[in-house]
């Protein structure tokens, strides 16, 4: 009942006529994708020119972060109804990198979650531990504590809108992926969760993406575990080839 979701996370990579031609790319590939959402999340300067390639695409639209304010005086920021502006419909929260490089706190998450539920889009909230709590057997206590803060004050209404993403934080960019066992019970502890939290039924709705070198050749294991709804993709995303791979791995 849950449908496939794979987003591609460009983080801060491809000038607009290098990520328009990606998309063209993909978009030609797109006949034979199964029936899964597909969403690209480009550099903030590189959104329009995408954008302008998507009409009749199935692909979707969506950014690596936003402000948790809606204009002013916040030098450097983007704000929600900006990235509505441009054509974005998603919205990448929370991020381990902009967590460990920008000192986001699960407080600065759950008010950016909170506006971007407000103003109507799909936010994709990032959690997962480091390598050191994974080996101090902390994985689920640290994953339930960003959890618990970074959802904060949810209702179930806005939690039916909220895709999460484990992305264990040794697996980012590393070639190490989390075998379908770990990422498994990861994703089966944080669907316990949201079942405690939001009841049954709307944890039976949310999907919980994983994320961390997923690749053609590991992502079917992967999707195939009933608890992972789907792939965040960040370096394989920047490839036609690759990303058109792991989409094709949701069969
Ligand atoms: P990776 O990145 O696929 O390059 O490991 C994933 C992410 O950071 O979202």
């Amino acid at each position: 009942m849950r449908k496939i979701l794979i987003a591609g996370n460009w983080k801060m990579n491809l000038i607009p006529a290098d990520g328009a031609a990606l998309v063209d790319d993909l978009t030609a590939r797109s006949g034979n994708w199964p029936d899964v959402d597909v969403v690209v999340c480009p550099a903030f300067t590189t959104i329009p020119a995408v954008a302008l390639r998507l009409g009749g695409s199935p692909i979707q639209l969506g950014a690596q972060n936003m402000s948790d304010h809606d204009s002013g005086a916040y030098t450097g920021e983007v704000s929600g109804p900006m990235l509505l502006t441009v054509g974005c419909k998603w919205v990448i929260l929370g991020h381990s990198e902009r967590r460990q490089l920008f000192g986001e706190t699960d407080t600065s998450v759950n008010s950016k979650l909170i506006k971007a539920l407000s103003l109507g889009l799909k936010p994709i909230v990032c959690i997962g531990e480091t390598l050191e709590e994974r080996e101090a057997g902390r994985t689920i206590e640290t994953v339930s504590r960003q959890l618990d803060g970074s959802l904060a004050g949810l209702t179930r209404e806005d939690a039916n809108q909220v895709t999460l993403a484990y992305e264990p934080i040794w697996a980012i960019g590393t070639g190490k992926v989390a075998t379908v066992e770990q990422a498994g019970e990861v994703h089966s502890a944080i669907r316990s969760w949201c079942k405690e939290k939001f009841g049954a039924e709307t944890a039976g709705w949310m999907r919980i993406l994983y994320g961390g070198s997923v690749k053609p050749d590991n992502a079917a294991a992967l999707l195939a575990h009933e608890d992972i709804d789907g792939a965040l993709v960040g370096g394989a995303s920047l490839k036609a080839e690759m990303f058109d791979g792991i989409i094709a791995a949701a069969k």
